[in-house]
């Protein structure tokens, strides 16, 4: 982990803030920390994507609230820190936000400090500051708000001394930020107004922030308590008092981003999956990845071993590649035999889809021929154009269940085409837990298919076809026939058949909503 600094030593407990939510906003020194500790306890503030950064045996407690039973006193959690670094184990205690902000991180250090535990704290973003910036509110403003005070909205204001004096707060010449105050949104507002702030400051509510959950809604002092209930706003959320929320009509961003607060499915191969959501994330939507198939190895690998071996002879003059699966299958053979690049000097090289082309030149193989219509008849129609020789040899390097249309055409050229099973696709056995029931319950806005097969393996494993409010975008024609032929009405179609066409399809799928 690059500026991550040293790995998580046994017998020590780290404190770390895992930011607000937005999983990218964790520091490196504290995805370091996650990467390295063999005991996790986290919470439901903390995030949950970079805990997949854990290895493979951490243990993983949860310390908050689950279905089948409570959560864990802070008492129980400062023992359970102890004991575990006692035992010689390197503890992340992984918390939301800032471990020192409103929160007990402190306590947490306290306990290890009492214990002769050695610990380390790293601070996290705060969600007072990371959630109005995501709504596009700055906590201060050079010519609006010189300061900001961050006050916990935990007490009942109504019920006489509290810690959090209501009259300084109103005077104070700057920005409220109040945190889990969302149970007292009413009291909080008017006993503002009630200590002097005027009824008609503005005052903004951001839940889930940082998060592809997050909503803002914006009122005054007076009416903020209706509008939260309108809406149905609730926890975790904070309450921003103060002229800098109207800044938000200038320079919000993230919620603006076109499918912010979208759901979207990906059901792709494990392999693949993550381009695409890490695509749909940037531009605000909540991908959910399903594995609908998952790619083998072939089970019959000399053939593609002896096609490989012969390359250096000039057995072939083409090497065409279909899919990025297809580039590592056979990769792996030529870094089995000892090989490299060279050994595609004497071929030249077709590859239908950007993703393919890219898996090439990765290994510094730039391909000669890339159709501008990735389908596989465009690729056939363009190898044949480019064809110098007579009866060109061609070595095909493609999945077990792939369509016998490229190495038809070829050979009805005149090719002399070597079609080879490089890998198998096989059905994945079920989808991960609850998403499922998310698909049937309507909590999935659109589906973005890449391919048939998934197609087929999502409509298996879910036993029926989503919902029809349920948007569903194709990657190219083959994929959307397979849609029809399943019962299922196709929102959107890719102009261009690659990640970039769908994630294109699926911005077009959720306007026409
Ligand atoms: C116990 S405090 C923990 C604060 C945390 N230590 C921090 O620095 O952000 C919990 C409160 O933080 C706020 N909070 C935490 N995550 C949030 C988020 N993603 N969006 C809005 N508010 C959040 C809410 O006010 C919530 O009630």
């Amino acid at each position: 982990m690059p500026f991550g600094g040293p790995p998580a030593e046994a017998g020590t407990v780290y404190l770390v803030g895992g930011g607000p939510g937005d999983p990218g906003l964790v520091t490196l020194r504290g995805a370091q920390l996650l990467a390295t500790a063999t005991v996790i306890a986290h919470d439901r503030l903390s995030p949950p994507e970079p805990l997949t950064l854990r290895r493979d045996d951490a243990e993983l407690i949860n310390v908050g609230k689950q279905p089948a039973r409570h959560a864990l006193s802070q008492d129980e959690i400062n023992d359970l820190l102890v004991v575990k670094a006692a035992a010689g184990e390197a503890v992340v205690r992984f918390k939301g936000g800032d471990p020192f902000v409103l929160a007990r991180g402190s306590e947490e250090a306290q306990a290890c400090a009492v214990a002769g535990i050695p610990f380390q704290v790293v601070p996290g973003i705060t969600s007072g500051i990371a959630a109005p910036a995501y709504a596009g509110i700055p906590v201060t403003h050079r010519s609006v708000a010189p300061a900001f005070a961050v006050v916990t909205g935990h007490e009942d204001p109504s019920k006489g001394a509290t810690q959090a004096d209501y009259a300084a707060l109103a005077r104070f010449p700057g920005t409220l930020l109040l945190y889990m105050g969302m149970g007292r949104l009413g009291e909080i507002a008017a006993a503002l107004v009630d200590a002097g702030r005027p009824a008609t400051t503005p005052v903004a509510l951001v839940e889930w922030g940082t998060t592809p959950r997050q909503r803002t809604v914006t009122a005054t002092l007076a009416d903020v308590a209706d509008r939260a209930r309108q809406v149905g706003l609730a926890s975790p959320a904070i309450i921003v008092v103060g002229d800098v929320v109207a800044l938000r009509d200038e320079i919000g961003w993230f919620e603006q981003r076109p499918l912010h607060g979208m759901s979207v499915l990906v059901p792709r191969t494990r392999h693949q999956a993550s381009e695409l959501s890490e695509r749909l994330r940037t531009l605000g939507a909540d991908p959910v990845e399903a594995p609908t198939i998952a790619i083998e190895p072939s089970r019959a690998t000399e053939a593609l071993r002896d096609a490989v071996a012969s390359l250096v002879d000039g057995a072939y003059d083409w090497v065409v590649f279909t899919s990025s699966n297809g580039v590592d299958a056979t990769w792996a053979h030529v870094e089995q035999l000892g090989g490299d690049a060279r050994w595609f000097s004497r071929v030249r090289l077709g590859a239908v889809g950007s993703g393919t082309a890219e898996a090439l030149w990765q290994r510094g193989l730039l391909a000669d021929v890339v159709p501008e219509r990735q389908t596989t008849r465009a690729l056939a129609q363009a190898l044949i154009a480019a064809a110098s020789a007579a009866a060109p040899r061609a070595l095909l390097p493609r999945a077990d269940l792939a369509t016998p249309t490229l190495t038809a055409e070829l050979r009805d050229a005149g090719w002399d085409a070597d079609d080879i099973e490089a890998y198998r696709t096989v059905a994945a056995a079920e989808l991960p837990d609850g998403v499922a029931e998310r698909i049937r319950d309507g909590g999935v806005d659109a589906v973005a298919f890449a391919s048939s097969s998934t197609v087929r393996n999502l409509v298996d494993l879910l036993g029926g076809t989503p919902p029809p409010a349920t948007r569903i975008v194709s990657i190219g024609p083959v994929t959307s026939q397979t849609c029809r032929e399943v019962g299922m009405r196709v929102d959107a179609e890719a102009e261009s058949h690659d990640i970039d066409g769908l994630v294109a399809a699926v911005v077009a799928a959720t306007r026409t909503g």
